[in-house]
């Protein structure tokens, strides 16, 4: 099983209720709430109060991406909000035991996520705690960049250590996922795919969806 989840970071925002439900018509598992505050990456995007109007519009799981520093200050504005599972990065939490500890508390899933230069060890003491690992295959701050395919070797290490231990975390990428990389990411090991630009910026947006999950899905039968 792959699953979608369409960063909402590329759509139109003058009609994303419409955007929201031709993505969630057209297969999308997850929506990707790609939330940057301006300091831990260069933009800013959206906060809790956009997600409270999203989760007006769909019932699908609302996966938000926490680019932004001490996320520990937005935990509950975005429980509060509706969003299902909150995946905060690495480099921007102090005390990231205590913060996947709070998230779940507040009934939410967990989840970790690394910049492309920094190595899958830095979280391997709460690969056990988390619901989600998320492997940046771009740098976080922007949609539309280029796949660093470097990354892949992150996603199958992830896959070993949840063989190795049983670990039950998905394994999510994010950054360039079209359909050329798509079965390059699922056939390393990934579980959850986020793609923003290409299928947002498709002329056919339902169409562009479920062609990625047809190459994810392809990806899958070649496993190495
Ligand atoms: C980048 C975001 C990604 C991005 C993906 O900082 O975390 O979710 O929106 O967009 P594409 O698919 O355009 O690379
Ligand atoms: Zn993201």
């Amino acid at each position: 099983m792959v699953k979608i989840a369409p960063s909402i970071l590329s759509a139109d925002f003058s009609q994303l209720k419409e955007q929201v439900k031709t993505v969630e018509e057209a297969g999308a598992d997850w929506i990707h709430f790609d939330v940057m505050d301006g300091h831990f990456v260069p933009q800013i995007t959206f906060g809790p109060i956009v997600a409270r109007g999203v989760r007006k519009i769909t019932k699908r799981f609302l996966d938000a991406h926490l680019m932004v520093h001490t996320p520990d200050r937005f935990l509950e504005e975005f429980q509060k909000a509706g969003i299902n599972q909150l995946t905060v990065h690495v480099e921007a939490a102090l005390h990231l035991w205590q913060t996947l500890q709070r998230i779940h508390e507040l009934g939410l899933k967990a989840g970790v996520t690394m910049n492309p230069a920094t190595p899958v060890d830095w979280i391997h003491n709460v690969l056990h705690k988390v619901d989600n690992v998320l492997v940046m295959t771009v740098e976080p701050g922007y949609g539309g960049q280029t796949f660093l395919p470097e990354m892949l070797k992150k996603v199958e290490a992830l896959r070993e250590l949840k063989i190795k231990y049983g670990y039950t975390y998905e394994i999510e990428v994010d950054g360039g996922i079209d359909t050329q990389t798509a079965p390059l990411v699922t056939r390393a090991g990934a579980t959850v795919l986020v793609s923003g630009s290409s299928i947002f910026n498709a002329k056919d947006v339902s169409a562009a969806l479920k062609d990625i999950k047809k190459a994810a899905l392809n990806g899958l039968n070649q496993k190495v």
